[in-house]
């Protein structure tokens, strides 16, 4: 069976909806304030959470992440709204099995504002997508990514919904699709 790993910093909407659909060997949240936490909590799902700031440098903290991916054997790293840059050394590791979700239609609007600059830009579409992970921000290769319209009614909170329930669908079947090759 494939062990999946998530990782997240934030609400941890993806996450539940992947925790509701698939086995997680772990979720580990590089914020021990964030609500994902509860959730996982709430799932019965393993948990882990350590802060950057705990560490020497970027390295070591991601030594202890390796730490954690080998001990429990992971095949694929899922990250849910982690909002750091995966560093060298997670990289060295672990790439070719680290998958990101984001919430634009990429290469269009990378980076942490996805939503935003898009609802900004005035576009009359963006999307989501999922990709690779490789060591640029939101430029590894794209694996799935749908559109979304934004509707001339509108506003950012509706539009963001419709981003979000567009993930929703995207990611689990992308995983699905993954699983079966691990
Ligand atoms: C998601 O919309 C995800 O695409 C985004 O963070 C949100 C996390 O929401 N990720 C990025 O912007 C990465 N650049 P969640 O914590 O409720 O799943």
């Amino acid at each position: 069976m494939t062990k999946l790993a998530v990782f997240a910093s934030g609400s941890g909407s993806n996450f539940q909806v992947i925790a509701e659909q698939f086995p997680v060997a772990f979720l580990f949240s590089d914020k021990p304030e964030a609500y994902v936490l509860e959730r996982a909590k709430n799932l019965g799902v393993t948990h882990y959470s350590f802060e950057l700031k705990d560490f020497a440098n970027k390295e070591t903290y991601e030594e202890a992440l390796v730490q954690l991916l080998d001990q429990h054997q992971i095949d694929l790293v899922i990250l849910a709204g982690y909002m750091k840059i995966i560093g060298p050394t997670l990289l060295a590791a672990y790439e070719g099995k680290i998958i990101n979700i984001h919430p634009a239609y990429l290469p269009e609007f990378p980076g942490a504002h996805g939503i935003e600059d898009a609802w900004k830009a005035g576009v009359k579409e963006s999307g989501v997508t999922v990709h690779w992970v490789d060591s640029g921000v939101d430029t590894g290769q794209i694996i799935k990514q749908v559109r979304v319209p934004r509707l001339p009614e509108d506003t950012l909170e509706t539009f963001e919904e419709r981003i979000h329930q567009a993930e929703y669908q995207l990611y689990p079947e992308v995983i699905a699709e993954l699983v079966k090759r691990f």
